[in-house]
């Protein structure tokens, strides 16, 4: 039976870990040929093309280090060489912009450096990846990015990580536009608490977790398949109608005031 992502081809940045991984096994088990981005991690992210390939899908891992300048074209260095390889050509369907990171400082403790290192890799990279990534995507495309419930309700344990989370949803409403006569659509997911390293202050303690549910209409705390669920319908043929929207994928955090 065809699957609905079959002949696609999708690019996942973090797809080495936590939500990423979720997303890129997903997206191969829908029929995608998935390059699985990863940073510092080699080695989980040839784990996860290893199973991808005994599940029977296929995937090629890929590095670039997104903290640093030049990330996007290191990265598509390693998505061309291995597309051209494959298919003769650079071209792709999916992208998927997840790699993140959330230093846990707040406001007060949060330095410069560490002020820096967030844009780079949550803002500008993935800014310069879809840029990279839409010159390279068929008409048709997609393109999801992990934003974040702290874009609507800030944590002010990772002050600068909300702030720079609000960027990507802007993004979304822009790309949408300029890329809406390819027929390519742009869209985030904004997660609440999900079972990753990232959440690990949250949901490796008992209070954590308990503090994370008291917030949520359902009572258990997100795992990476929920957002990836969500991710591979974005990417697929039955969401041709969504563009520029923020789909939070929360379990209904924060939805009333009391
Ligand atoms: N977990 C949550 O509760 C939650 C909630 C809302 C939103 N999110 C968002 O979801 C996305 C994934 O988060 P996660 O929870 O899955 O985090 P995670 O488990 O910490 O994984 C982070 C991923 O990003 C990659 N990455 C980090 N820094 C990088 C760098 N400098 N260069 C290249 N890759 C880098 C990592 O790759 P390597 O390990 O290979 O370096 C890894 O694959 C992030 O954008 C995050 O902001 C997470």
């Amino acid at each position: 039976m065809s699957k609905p992502l079959s002949g696609k081809i999708a690019v996942v940045t973090g797809g080495s870990r936590g939500i990423g991984r979720g997303i890129a096994e997903k997206l191969a088990a829908d029929g995608a040929l998935v390059a699985v981005h990863y940073g510092k991690g080699k080695a989980s992210a040839d784990e996860v093309v290893a199973k991808i390939k005994s599940n029977g899908g296929d995937a090629f891992a890929v590095g670039a280090d997104l903290a640093k300048k030049g990330a996007a074209q290191a990265l598509f260095a390693g998505v061309d060489q291995e597309l051209k390889q494959r298919t003769g050509d650079t071209k792709f369907d999916i992208l998927v912009n997840n790699a993140g990171i959330a230093p846990f400082v707040g406001f007060d403790e949060t330095t410069e450096d560490v002020l820096d290192e967030i844009f780079s890799v949550n803002v500008k990279s993935l800014f310069l990846i879809t840029q990279e990534g839409s010159k390279r995507l068929k008409n048709g495309g997609r393109i999801v990015s992990t934003s974040s419930l702290a874009s609507r309700l800030p944590l002010g344990a990772v002050a600068a990580y909300s702030m720079l989370k609000a960027p990507l949803d802007n993004l979304a409403k822009t790309l949408a536009v300029h890329l809406g006569p390819r027929e390519i659509t742009v869209n985030v997911v904004a997660p609440g608490v999900i079972e990753t390293d990232m959440a690990a202050e949250f949901v490796n303690n008992a209070e954590g977790r308990a503090f994370a549910e008291s917030k949520q209409a359902l009572k258990r705390v997100g795992q990476p398949s929920d957002v990836a669920d969500v991710v591979a319908f974005l990417a697929g043929p039955e969401s041709r109608w969504v563009t520029g929207q923020v789909i939070e994928v929360a379990g209904g955090t924060g939805l009333t005031f009391a």
